[in-house]
């Protein structure tokens, strides 16, 4: 039986200087699509997978995001006065049991791949998700969750991935493709970042990873990659070497890059959109502003 994935890892260190100067005081993953931050959409998605422990690698000023997981017994008692239980319901997606949510300082930004090997302890020998808040992904059976269907099949390391426009490859980790079945590729190798005419596909690496512990030994070495930083691509990409495959998963979904604010506010209009109680309002402001912008044309 292979073992169950029930460890995640939320790299939550980084400044999020595209959104100064909200982020100067707010994490980054705080930040709201609608009313929920961006890391709640991370948590669902980690527990609809099966997620149990979950392991933020946080940096100075992330405060906010402990308290966010916390109970709030002032606010529950006066929401419980009221009578609002509906509220309070809401409220019960953003609790973690005692224990089930650790926090680990990356004291220095030396990567992704470094934000990862600081929760090897915690993982230990399991396999272990690791889901970037930034890529959140709208599906009807949320990402992970896909993938670990997929992983219970094929084992080894898997990361979602996504056909990007050839000249948006250089943004991403991007897959040398070894086999094309469909929705898994299996993978001869991985480039962080290459240049337009160096990248070998246009299968681009989004951020959703079921990984080995193979990966946090490959980290062990702290090698840096492109841009000087120690990647998680390339300690993925060892592996094949070492006899653990990799496999690319094409999932079905549709996937925002909450990392720009291009990005961050079409997810904001999608899903306000997918809400019933917003989209008729929006919809006739999306509306107006396409008739007024067309007629300028
Ligand atoms: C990270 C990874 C990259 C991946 C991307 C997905 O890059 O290093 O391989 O394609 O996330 O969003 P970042 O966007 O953090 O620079």
């Amino acid at each position: 039986m292979r073992k169950k994935v029930t460890k995640a890892i939320f790299p939550v260190a980084g400044l999020g200087t595209r959104f100064l100067p909200a982020t100067k005081s707010v994490p980054k993953e705080i930040m709201t699509l609608v009313d929920r931050p961006l890391v709640q959409y991370a948590i669902d998605e980690a527990r609809a997978a099966g997620i149990k422990e979950f392991i933020f690698v946080t940096s100075r000023g992330k405060g906010a995001l402990e308290d966010y997981f916390d109970h709030s017994p002032i606010l529950e008692q006066e929401l419980r006065k009221k009578g609002k239980e509906d509220l309070l319901e809401i409220l019960k997606d953003t609790n973690m049991d005692s224990g089930a949510i650790a926090y680990i300082r990356q004291h220095k930004a030396l990567g992704l791949g470094h934000a990862v090997w600081c929760a090897r302890r915690l993982i230990a020998n399991e396999p272990f998700a690791v889901i970037l808040p930034d890529d959140v992904i709208a599906a009807e059976k949320p990402c992970l969750q896909q993938m670990v269907e997929a992983y219970e099949e094929t084992g080894g390391n898997m990361v979602a991935a996504m056909e990007v426009a050839p000249e948006k490859a250089s943004s991403y980790g991007v897959l040398d493709v070894k086999e094309d079945m469909g929705s898994v590729v299996s993978v001869n190798g991985m480039v962080e970042k290459p240049k337009q005419e160096d990248a070998p596909s246009n299968l681009a690496v989004i951020g959703r990873y079921i990984l080995s512990p193979s990966v946090l030994r490959n980290l062990n070495q702290r090698k840096q990659g492109t841009g000087g930083e120690i990647q998680l691509t390339d300690a993925i990409a060892e592996d094949i070497a070492g006899d653990v495959p990799v496999y690319g998963y094409r999932f079905k979904g549709k996937r925002f890059d909450c990392g720009s604010k291009a990005g961050f506010l079409r997810a904001t209009v999608a899903f306000a959109l997918a809400r019933d109680e917003l989209r008729d309002d929006l919809m006739e402001y999306i509306t107006e502003v396409a008739q007024v912008s067309r007629a300028a044309e």
